[in-house]
C-alpha cells in the first residue's frame, strides 16, 4: 500500500495523552509523515507552554526520527496545513460525545479551504476514558497517571504541580 506523504494531527495537546499516542502511532501505518501541531494561543490557559508541549511530544517520539515532527501553530489550522504542505487533517474519536464538535471543526476547514480534508480515527477501546483536562484534573490530587500518559509526561507532570505546591 503507498502511504499518504504527510498528515496533521492538530490539538492543544495540555499534555499529550497515551490515547493521542495511540492515533499518531496508528497514523504512521499509512502516512510517511505525521506533524503534530500544537497549538499555541488556546482560549484555555494551558498547564504547559506551548514549547513545552512540543518538547514533551518530541521526546516521547525521539525513535520515530523526522516520521512524527511537532510544530507550534497560531492562527488558523487550514493556513498550518497550508504551510507543511499537506492536504489532510487527523483527529481522533473517542466515542459519539466527540462528534457534534468534530464534525463542526470538519466542516468549519472545509468551508476555511475547500482543498482540507479531516481524517478520524477511532481510539482503542482502552483509552477511550482518557482526556488531557482529566488528567489535570487527576494528577494534581495525587491519582495515578501511569496508563494515562507516556512516563515522560508522568515526570512533566510531577515537576509541574510540585513546584507550585
Ligand atoms: O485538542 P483540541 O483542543 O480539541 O484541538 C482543537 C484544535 C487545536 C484542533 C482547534 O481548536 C483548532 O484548529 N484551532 C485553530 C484555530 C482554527 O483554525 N479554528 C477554525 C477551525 S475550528
Amino acid at each position: 500500500m503507498s502511504k499518504l506523504a504527510r498528515a496533521i494531527f492538530p490539538g492543544s495537546f495540555d499534555p499529550l495523552t497515551l490515547g493521542h499516542v495511540d492515533i499518531i502511532t496508528r497514523a504512521l501505518e499509512f502516512c510517511e509523515q505525521v506533524i503534530v501541531g500544537v497549538l499555541a494561543n488556546p482560549s484555555k490557559s494551558p498547564l504547559f507552554t506551548a514549547d513545552e508541549r512540543v518538547d514533551l511530544i518530541e521526546q516521547h517520539f525521539r525513535l520515530y526520527g523526522e516520521r512524527v515532527v511537532a510544530e507550534s501553530f497560531s492562527g488558523l489550522l487550514v493556513d498550518f496545513a497550508k504551510e507543511q504542505k499537506t492536504r489532510v487533517l487527523l483527529r481522533g474519536l473517542r466515542a459519539t460525545s466527540d462528534f457534534d464538535y468534530e464534525a463542526q471543526m470538519a466542516l468549519m476547514n472545509r468551508h476555511l479551504s475547500s482543498e482540507i480534508e479531516t481524517f478520524f480515527l477511532m481510539t482503542l477501546e482502552k483509552h477511550s476514558y482518557i482526556s488531557s483536562s482529566l488528567v489535570k484534573q487527576v494528577a494534581p490530587l495525587g491519582g495515578s497517571v501511569e496508563h494515562l500518559v507516556p512516563p515522560v509526561v508522568a515526570e512533566a507532570l510531577m515537576d509541574k504541580y510540585e513546584s507550585v505546591a
